[in-house]
């Protein structure tokens, strides 16, 4: 593991972090940190020590051009803008899963927002059993601890929050994301980013939410295992050029935090409705597994709780938990 940085080293890369692509002044960093100019030089030149790209032009100041691709406390601290959402952070180098490791500390008493981080996960898992390819140093993998003030009929929504925030991370980082019903975020029909929601209730609270949430961000095919290749992708493949996990996840935090926080105050209208804008299974014909039963029927809408609505024989079942597979889009019908 990387040192910890010093707190006026902290201080510099958070103010650098914040103006983005922008220049800032040395004499602004120093008025603003209460450093000398030839402090700020010191901390920029120590931070540039541990491989963070600061530029510097005369009579314009520093910018942060490129952080470490690395996802450590050290990388994300500085980066993060939210209230909650990552403010403790548990990051580790390898771990078997990031969300049993989350699960465990909500069980300890872990406050809302603390994040697990892995730079690879030897027993990562997805939904409805399945396992989660985690190849090292490429991705991001994490798991969010939250305490939601909500009864457990609604904790279905979360998941479609957390959909919505990394639609939209996605998106931020260039890649034309979708989302197929409840929360599998795909590019082309493949699969860029997952998300598995877990949880402890008592009959009429939660006690705590782990959203574990998977990013394929600068992975390429022969980094994953041979059977999954042809269902995925990453941003880099998308895109054609790496991102900078740290400043990614930050950005998924953030966006997280923001979806959270408009649920918490709004309730899930705002959600459902920027789910639906996102949507790529709604219009479609779809197969759906659930309970045993196998549903093949035109996706038509999610209802007030999240369930997805699908018109099959005349009638409209509701489904509240099953794995979607879109089959063909349903062509509009001639009014005439
Ligand atoms: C899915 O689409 O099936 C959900 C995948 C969720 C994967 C993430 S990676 C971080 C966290 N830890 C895990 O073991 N799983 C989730």
């Amino acid at each position: 593991m990387p040192p910890e940085l010093p707190h006026s080293e902290e201080f510099v890369l958070a103010f650098l972090a914040e103006a983005g692509d922008e220049y800032v002044s040395g004499e602004a960093i120093s008025d603003k940190l209460g450093l000398t100019r030839a402090a700020v030089w010191k901390h920029v030149n120590a931070l540039r020590g541990l491989g963070y790209r600061i530029d510097a032009m005369p009579a314009r100041g520093y910018r942060l051009a490129a952080v470490p691709d690395r996802l450590t406390a050290l990388e994300l601290r500085p980066l993060l803008n939210t209230h909650d959402l990552g403010q403790v952070l548990h990051a580790f180098e390898v771990i078997g899963s990031t969300s049993d490791h989350a699960k465990g500390l909500a069980e300890e008493g872990a406050a809302h927002g603390e994040v697990v981080i892995a730079e690879s996960q030897t027993a990562g898992r997805g939904r409805r059993g399945r396992s989660w390819a985690s190849p090292p140093g490429k991705n991001a993998y994490f798991s969010a601890v939250l305490r939601p003030e909500l009864p457990p009929g609604r904790a279905p929504e979360l998941t479609l929050v957390a959909s919505v925030a990394m639609c939209d991370a996605v998106r931020q980082a260039g890649v034309p994301a979708g989302i197929k019903w409840p929360n599998d975020l795909l590019v082309g029909g493949r699969k860029i980013a997952g998300i598995l929601t877990e949880l402890a209730a008592e009959p009429d609270r939660i006690q705590w939410v782990v959203l574990g949430i998977g990013v394929n961000v600068n992975a390429r095919l022969e980094d994953f295992p041979e059977e999954v290749r042809p269902e995925v992708t990453s941003i880099l493949l998308e895109r054609g050029e790496p991102a900078p996990r740290a400043l990614f996840v930050a950005a998924c935090l953030t966006a997280l935090e923001e979806w959270l926080d408009l649920h918490a105050e709004a309730g899930f209208a705002p959600v459902r409705q920027a789910w639906r804008e996102r949507s790529l299974t709604l219009g479609r014909e779809v197969l759906v597994r659930t309970e045993g039963r196998e549903i093949v029927g035109t996706a038509e809408d999610i209802d007030e709780r999240g369930a997805l609505l699908v018109r099959a024989g005349g009638r409209v079942e509701q489904i509240l938990a099953g794995d979607v597979k879109l089959l063909r889009p349903v062509p509009l019908r001639d009014p005439g």
